[in-house]
């Protein structure tokens, strides 16, 4: 898969391109039918969904809107820190528009919740989530996901827009990234 420089940095892969692609595939047609003549917006969350909303919304077929809103949570460690700052807001206004928050992955759930409720408040027509991984045993908040793309360990994972550091986003597969890298 990866150059040998950048595998010596990860252990294990835990989903591959091929999985990926596959379970978008489903979750699209899932998507496609859920959303029969309504008007759709995608919200991606930068920086990490980049790659899941590109592959995901074009293996959906009917009419969407695409709109991005960066938000922190994370520093440069491996732990959420429960405070959430925009960093960049949405373009859109959300008032009576079916909404889909795309993510890269939910870990303990402290960034949807709260996105959860800063778009509720926005007055949307509805809210729902369409996370490519999710761990689990990392939850602090119960997310009502949808669509769920694999759950996974609550090792720290890179790869398919998943960073550490702002590396590793370009990996095609999702691998664990190994102790030494982070220690
Ligand atoms: P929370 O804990 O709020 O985390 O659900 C949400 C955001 O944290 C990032 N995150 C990760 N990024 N590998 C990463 O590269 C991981 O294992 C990981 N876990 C959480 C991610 O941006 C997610 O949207
Ligand atoms: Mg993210």
């Amino acid at each position: 898969m990866e150059s040998s420089e950048i595998s010596r940095d990860l252990t294990t892969v835990l989903v591959t391109e091929e999985q990926i692609q596959e379970k978008l595939v489903e979750l699209a047609a899932r998507i496609d039918a859920d959303y029969v003549g309504k008007d759709l917006l995608l919200v991606g969350v930068l920086k990490g969904a980049v790659m899941v909303m590109a592959d995901l919304s074009r293996a959906l077929t009917s009419h969407v809107s695409i709109d991005w809103m960066a938000v922190s949570s994370y520093g440069a460690g491996t732990k959420s820190s429960g405070v959430v700052q925009i960093r960049k807001d949405l373009d859109s206004d959300l008032t009576d528009r079916h909404v889909l928050i795309v993510e890269d992955i939910i870990d303990s759930g402290l960034t949807l919740s709260w996105l959860l409720e800063n778009f509720a408040s926005r007055g949307a027509a509805s809210i729902e989530v369409c996370a490519l991984l999710r761990k689990p045993e990392a939850a602090k908040v119960e997310i009502d996901c949808k669509y769920v793309g694999f759950d996974i360990p609550t090792d720290f994972v890179v790869g398919y827009g998943l960073d550490f550091n702002e590396r590793y986003r370009n990996l095609r597969d999702v691998a664990v990234l190994a102790p030494h890298v982070y220690a």
